[in-house]
């Protein structure tokens, strides 16, 4: 399969470090996005924090498409396209709850919570002969994984498992999902989801979790004014960063922590600082030399970003069109917190992260003007550049994937890790041809 422009490859050149402009605000481009990238990919729809009991509900999207997040009367997690199988009405239009059915509003069909359709008005006089209601049902993804806790589908039935999806980036997805004592599944949302709507192509946000280092200057005056946990409004210094490229299209950075440190960064509340460094301890004794590695930042391809460790959260970036974005954040803590940390950590959150977060807001400034000053007739016929680090980096004795460590530390190899796969799905006709 081609773009309207020809070959993406030949629009993403990752191996002379040149982008076209085009991918960014080109419609027939974003048309052919949500087919061959949304259509396909893996995509995180939510946390299993979100619906602990039978019943509940969480509204998500795949792409620019309604979806339903829920748990059956038998526990069962399932994701349903939120639309009406009798003429699309959407089924559900609560951002969460819980049920027992979901009525359509528009001619009352109703559907269980694990996605059969039960009602049907006047079925046995208007329908002759009776049409067969298990034919009828809400239409479900593909294939659904719940990976420590978040969970992800895809509409692909041929695509891979989702950690053959994730390949080495596993590794670090999974470290950054841990509790802060290094343990499994320990982890909730912090109250609901923040939503907003940004001026820009999604991909500007993946690339930039995947790993720009160099943008870190545009964050300077927050420093300086010093939003960070600590008394005196810095953050930790996290030790040594590396950033580690994945084929999937995947860009993580970590940091390697010593391990004896100390860890003093949430200082401003004493309270706070206790609990994270008796969490710290424990973390050692069941990590050991493992206990140190903190998957920062990261995208896991293609719109799913995360901060790993502090603060903790994980970002969404909707397509709603080539210049405009919805931007989901979810905050999570410890579910053994004490409540003074969980309320310590919500404003440290959101201060930095987010539609009010100061460090979200200078990057959200940079996304906007760089996406309109990207649109014109003369814009877009000058590449975008991603030089940084080319040919750097290899293989780590710590981390998996293509590495690169203080060496070249502002390497945009994550970001042309990340575009390199784009093109490949976009070309690609199927998951054969991706794998
Ligand atoms: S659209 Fe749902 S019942 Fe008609
Ligand atoms: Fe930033």
């Amino acid at each position: 399969m081609s773009t309207p422009l020809g070959s993406a490859k030949s629009l993403v050149d990752t191996d002379n470090g040149e982008i076209s402009r085009e991918i960014f605000v080109n419609h027939d481009l974003y048309k052919q996005e949500l087919e061959q990238i949304f259509g396909r990919a893996w995509l995180f729809v939510g946390h299993e924090s979100q619906i602990p009991k039978s019943g509940d509900f969480f509204s998500s999207k795949m792409g620019e498409e309604s979806v339903i997040l829920t748990r059956d009367r038998a526990g069962k997690i399932h994701v349903f396209l939120n639309s009406c199988r009798h003429r699309g009405m959407k089924v559900c239009r609560y951002d969460e709850g819980n049920t027992t059915n979901f009525i359509c509003p528009y001619h009352a069909w109703s559907y269980t919570t694990d996605g059969r359709l039960v009602g049907v008005q006047d079925y046995d006089n208007l329908y002759r002969p009776p049409f067969d209601k298990g034919e009828w049902g809400l239409v479900e993804v593909a294939q659904l994984a719940n990976f420590h806790g978040t969970i992800w589908a895809t509409w692909d039935k041929n695509a891979p498992s989702f950690e053959d999806y994730l390949g080495e980036a596993t590794f670090g997805l999974a470290g950054a999902l841990r509790a802060w004592d290094g343990s499994d599944g320990e982890t909730e949302l912090l109250g609901s989801v923040q939503k907003w709507i940004v001026p820009n192509n999604w991909k500007f946000i993946a690339e930039n979790f995947a790993g720009d280092n160099l943008h870190v200057v545009s964050h300077r005056s927050v420093e300086m004014v010093g939003i960070g946990p600590g008394s005196n409004g810095r953050r930790d210094d996290y030790g040594e960063a590396k950033r580690a490229a994945y084929p999937g299209g995947h860009g993580i950075v970590y940091s390697l922590v010593p391990p004896k440190k100390t860890f003093v960064q949430y200082s401003a509340s004493p309270v706070t600082s206790d609990y994270f460094q008796e969490r710290w301890e424990k973390r050692l004794e069941k990590l050991g030399d493992q206990a140190g590695i903190f998957p920062l930042i990261g995208t896991i391809f293609p719109n799913m970003s995360f901060h790993g460790q502090q603060p903790r959260t994980l970002l969404l970036a909707h397509p709603r069109g080539p210049q405009e974005t919805e931007m989901w954040r979810f905050y999570f803590v410890d579910k053994g917190a004490p409540a003074e940390v969980k309320e310590f950590l919500r404003r440290y959150y959101i201060r930095y992260s987010g539609p009010a977060g100061m460090t979200e807001q200078d990057d959200m400034e940079n996304w906007n003007y760089a996406s309109s000053a990207s649109d014109g007739l003369i814009a877009r016929r000058h590449p975008y550049h991603y030089k940084a680090g080319l040919g750097r980096g290899g293989k780590d004795p710590v981390i998996p994937g293509h590495v690169t460590t203080k060496e070249a530390p502002g390497t945009e190899q994550n970001p042309r890790a990340l575009y390199k796969r784009w093109a490949e799905f976009m070309d690609a006709p199927s998951w054969d041809a991706l794998r």
